[in-house]
């Protein structure tokens, strides 16, 4: 009976304790959990009565704000697309923006809880210089007669309002894949998962917002010139790039592969 609830506690430990969270119980400052405390604080809490996840502090964030869009979820599914004709129009400010972003990092799901999305959002100025910059980086590596035709499309970009940096850091991935070795080698797919959950989420919610959106992946070449000019982490890895603005185009045609061979229902 105790080895069954002991099992329990450590498959749901994740959720509850996870490796990172800071746990505010002490005056000589916050702790950190990591993988191997995870399952010493899963095994305690069984011959205790206290509950630990109580002692976790919660901050409270504001998530609600006011959709532009009164679409239906499916319909603001449907009417992603890729846009590629961008301008420097924005239909929300750029608060409104970070709290889009703000309320899809909180809420998405991620694996075991592991919360390992990292985003950059990069606006106006910042948007600009980013796409300099995959310019000058790709310079060098682009042969010569090909570089105007990268050049303007990179300009594509540069002239839409911002950017959205998609990073995943690896260090909560580490942690789980010691704490759970059976499933250490599906973690970093389902770190990619995670991210590409984060990637949709706003490039539907930006369109939703009234944007149009595209999804770039200049990484890995761009990443090092990136991440030290906005310092970020060396050891995060950048997946992919969303840019936005305004729209200046319609996007393109798109065909679609029959239903039948891509949903198979059974039971119904
Ligand atoms: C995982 C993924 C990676 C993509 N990578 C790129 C990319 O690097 N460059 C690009 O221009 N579009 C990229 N796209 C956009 C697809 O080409 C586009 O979604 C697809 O052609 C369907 O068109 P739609 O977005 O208008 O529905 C990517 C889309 C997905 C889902």
């Amino acid at each position: 009976m105790l080895k069954q609830a002991l099992q329990i506690v450590i498959e749901r430990a994740p959720q509850v304790f996870r490796p990172g969270t800071k746990l505010y119980k002490s005056s000589s400052g916050p702790a950190i959990l990591t993988a191997t405390s995870i399952r010493s604080r899963a095994i305690s809490s069984l011959t205790r009565t206290s509950d630990y996840s109580k002692t976790i502090s919660t901050r409270s964030f504001s998530t609600s704000r006011t959709m532009a869009s009164t679409k239906s979820f499916i319909e603001v599914v449907k009417g992603r697309r890729s846009y590629y004709l961008l301008n420097k129009d924005a239909p929300i400010s750029d608060d409104a923006i970070v709290q889009l972003v703000n309320d899809t990092v909180l809420n998405l799901p991620s694996f075991f809880n592991t919360q390992t999305a990292r985003l950059v959002v990069l606006l106006k100025a910042e948007h600009e210089l980013f796409w300099d910059m995959v310019g000058e980086v790709l310079k060098p590596i682009v042969p010569e007669a090909d570089f105007p035709a990268t050049e303007q499309k990179l300009g594509m970009f540069k002239a839409g309002y911002g950017t959205i940096l998609f990073f995943e850091d690896p260090a909560p991935v580490k942690a789980l894949q010691e704490a759970y070795p059976i499933y250490a080698d599906h973690m970093p797919t389902w770190s990619e998962h995670t991210s590409a959950m984060h990637q949709f989420v706003l490039w539907a919610g930006l369109e939703a917002e009234g944007f149009g959106a595209n999804l770039q992946h200049y990484n890995p070449v761009i990443d090092l010139k990136v991440q030290n000019h906005w310092k970020v982490p060396l050891e995060w890895k950048l997946r992919a790039q969303l840019v936005f603005g305004g729209k200046a185009g319609e996007a393109g045609e798109k065909t679609f592969k029959p239903l039948e061979d891509r949903v198979f229902v059974h039971g119904k």
